[in-house]
């Protein structure tokens, strides 16, 4: 296998209960996760999306998978069409769907089905402020997390934004998982450091995968 500056040998880090960081667990889908990747942002390119204060964000995102996650001056919420084009979210891809099914079920969670899939890119300097994942309707499925491209500290809290997150620092294809007794802990992302990934160039890209809204709902 190969291994890189940005590449460590696989070891998990503890991380409290109801989460798990797989490490390297995504280097089985890499190949098929970066060809997904640009074909998702060609069809629908990255933006900095507006806070509802109307602040840019400093992370780029898009979506692919049946709803996609937005913000903007109305608040945050899923939908399923891309706004700036006003067609679908491209479909979820196979390989990343089974990366994220695989994942949820060796941290725990057999039977995970996402129905979202939200990307973000951070270039160096991006953050993402501390928040929990609170806008699915359905909270009973976890949280996949795929990191890809230059590392990052995650940091990862408890179910206040009182308690000190823990650092765990995330690399080229790290998956973490969050769930059950840890589905609503805060968690964010420090500052990217500059860096040029081999594989990504100077950016950070994660999928977040999730479950929006509960199956019966999608069914209909
Ligand atoms: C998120 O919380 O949506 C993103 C987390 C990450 O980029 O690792
Ligand atoms: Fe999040």
């Amino acid at each position: 296998m190969e291994r890189d500056l940005f590449t460590r040998a696989a070891a998990p880090l503890p991380m409290p209960a109801g989460a798990a960081h797989l490490a390297g667990f995504a280097l089985a889908w890499e190949e098929a996760l970066l060809k997904e990747l640009a074909r998702i942002t060609a069809a629908a390119p990255l933006r900095h999306m507006v806070t509802p204060g109307g602040q840019p964000m400093s992370v780029a995102m898009t979506n692919c998978g049946a709803l996609g996650w937005v913000s903007d001056r109305r608040g945050y919420r899923y939908v399923e069409r891309d706004p700036e084009s006003g067609a679908p979210w491209p479909a979820l891809p196979d390989a990343i769907r089974e990366l994220a099914i695989a994942a949820a079920r060796h941290a725990g969670y057999a039977g995970f089905e996402p129905d979202a899939c939200l990307i973000n890119r951070y270039a160096p300097g991006a953050r993402m402020s501390l928040h929990q994942d609170r806008d699915e309707q359905d909270q009973a499925a976890p949280i996949v997390s795929v990191s890809l491209g230059l590392p990052a500290v995650f940091l990862f809290g408890g179910l206040t934004r009182r308690e000190r997150p823990l650092r765990v620092p995330l690399v080229h294809c790290d998956v973490v998982v969050w769930g059950g007794p840890a589905r609503l802990a805060y968690h964010g992302v420090a500052p990217v450091a500059d860096g040029h990934h081999p594989k990504l160039g100077p950016q950070r890209i994660n999928l977040t995968l999730r479950r929006a809204r509960p199956p019966n709902i999608n069914a209909r």
